[in-house]
């Protein structure tokens, strides 16, 4: 590729490049054939540059613009029509279409077990390659079947990001900001700090006490005398009798008063979901969006020297990867496949799903 060349530029004569060779086809699902005689991996002309971080399109995903000029750079050297490494041709749409249907485009470009890793075992595409891929054989990503009906020049993907959550709400109570609810607030704080193995899940009971849902956790309130609870005191305690016990970190302020507060308003094992409109879903930030749920819900079990499912989500890099290989979203929505998180019974609200997938979808940044 020219570096002189202006982006612009460039793009203007792909476009245009694009344009001849559409209008001359009558076989519109074949884009960009390699003429004649001529290897695709020889090409001269300019070859649209492949995605970098600063391009990253991952919303508008189409074949031409998104997935052709990965195929040419990365793979079209080895899988031309001389040269079909492995036999596989991947020089027009009809030839890769077959490889999307049996899944092994995606399992080689994913590096999943059961494919050959592609470009090689040793180098991968960039990770916004790896979400166009995905986006477009996958329609409604991560959920979504293999599209059959992609057509070249087509927006493949029209569900890009949820606005609305991704289960019906199962109650029609509003969030009260002055209100403590059991299930968004105190369910996913215990199970996360309190009900993983060792500890006081079903099966551990240390002392006793279960502490994975409400029928459970109810047993260590008292409603008469709120501040004698012993799901409240066991918080303040100090040293080895405090809990959770060290070394995992005490409860915050915030979260201990939550809890009494909780038991105050009557310990209820209630719920409530954010109004459609209250519940915002785009341009979501690691940071400020995404780190609070996970603190809220999940790194009570997946932090410290031995994470459970050896899974740390502390780290951006951590969670982009599960991410990206689309457990942390499988988990969280409790598809099938995926082992469920927090929790079989036990599930962060619908508005905090759809906003991980909003986040996920827009490419997992570190923003
Ligand atoms: C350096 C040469 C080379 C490059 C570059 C390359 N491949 Fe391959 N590919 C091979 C060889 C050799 C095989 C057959 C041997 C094997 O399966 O490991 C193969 C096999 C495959 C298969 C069949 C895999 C399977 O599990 O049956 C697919 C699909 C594939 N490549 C896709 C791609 C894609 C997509 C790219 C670009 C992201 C790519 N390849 C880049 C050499 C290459
Ligand atoms: C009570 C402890 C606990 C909590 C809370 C918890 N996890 Fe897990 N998680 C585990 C354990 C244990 C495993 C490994 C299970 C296994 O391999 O059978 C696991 C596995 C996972 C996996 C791998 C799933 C798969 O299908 O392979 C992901 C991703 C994950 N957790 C994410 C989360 C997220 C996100 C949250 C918060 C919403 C969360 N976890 C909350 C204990 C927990």
């Amino acid at each position: 590729m020219k570096i002189g060349l202006d982006q612009k530029m460039k793009r203007t004569v792909m476009l245009f490049l694009l344009g001849i060779v559409f209008a001359c086809q009558n076989d519109k699902n074949t884009p960009l054939p390699a003429k004649p005689g001529e290897t695709p991996g020889s090409i001269t002309t300019p070859v649209t540059p492949g995605p970098t971080a600063s391009s990253c399109d991952t919303v508008s995903i189409s074949f031409d613009k998104s997935i052709w000029p990965i195929v040419q750079n990365n793979c079209i050297s080895c899988h031309n029509t001389t040269l079909a490494s492995g036999n596989v041709d991947l020089s027009t749409y009809d030839k890769i279409i077959p490889y999307v249907k049996n899944g092994k485009l995606y399992g080689s470009m994913m590096h999943l077990p059961g494919y050959s890793p592609m470009p090689s075992a040793s180098s991968s595409l960039t990770s916004c390659e790896l979400i166009m891929v995905k986006k477009w054989i996958i329609g409604s990503y991560p959920t979504g079947t293999i599209l059959v009906d992609l057509k070249p020049s087509n927006p493949v993907n029209p569900i890009v990001t949820i606005t609305t959550p991704v289960t019906p709400p199962t109650t029609n109570v509003v969030c009260n900001p002055d209100t403590v609810y059991f299930k968004q607030k105190i369910l996913t704080l215990i199970v996360s700090n309190c009900a993983m193995s060792g500890c006081h899940d079903a099966i551990s009971q240390r002392e006793g006490v279960i502490l994975t849902d409400y029928n459970h956790i109810i047993k260590e309130v008292n409603t008469k005398n709120p501040s004698s609870s012993s799901l409240y005191t066991s918080l303040l305690r100090t040293g080895e009798e405090r809990m959770p016990p060290p070394p995992m970190a005490a409860f915050s302020k915030d979260n201990i008063a939550m809890v009494l507060t909780w038991i105050k308003q009557g310990a209820k094992n209630n719920s409530c979901e954010a109004s459609g409109t209250a519940c915002i879903t785009t341009n979501m930030s690691y940071a400020k969006d995404i780190t609070p749920i996970l603190q809220a819900s999940c790194t009570g079990c997946h932090s410290g020297t031995k994470p459970q499912g050896s899974i740390d989500l502390t780290t951006h890099a951590n969670v982009s990867k599960y991410a990206l290989n689309g457990k942390l979203y499988g988990s969280v929505a409790h598809l099938a496949g995926y082992i469920a998180m927090p929790s079989a019974s036990v599930s962060i609200s619908s508005c905090d799903i759809s906003k991980i997938k909003s986040w996920i979808d827009s490419g997992s940044k570190n923003n």
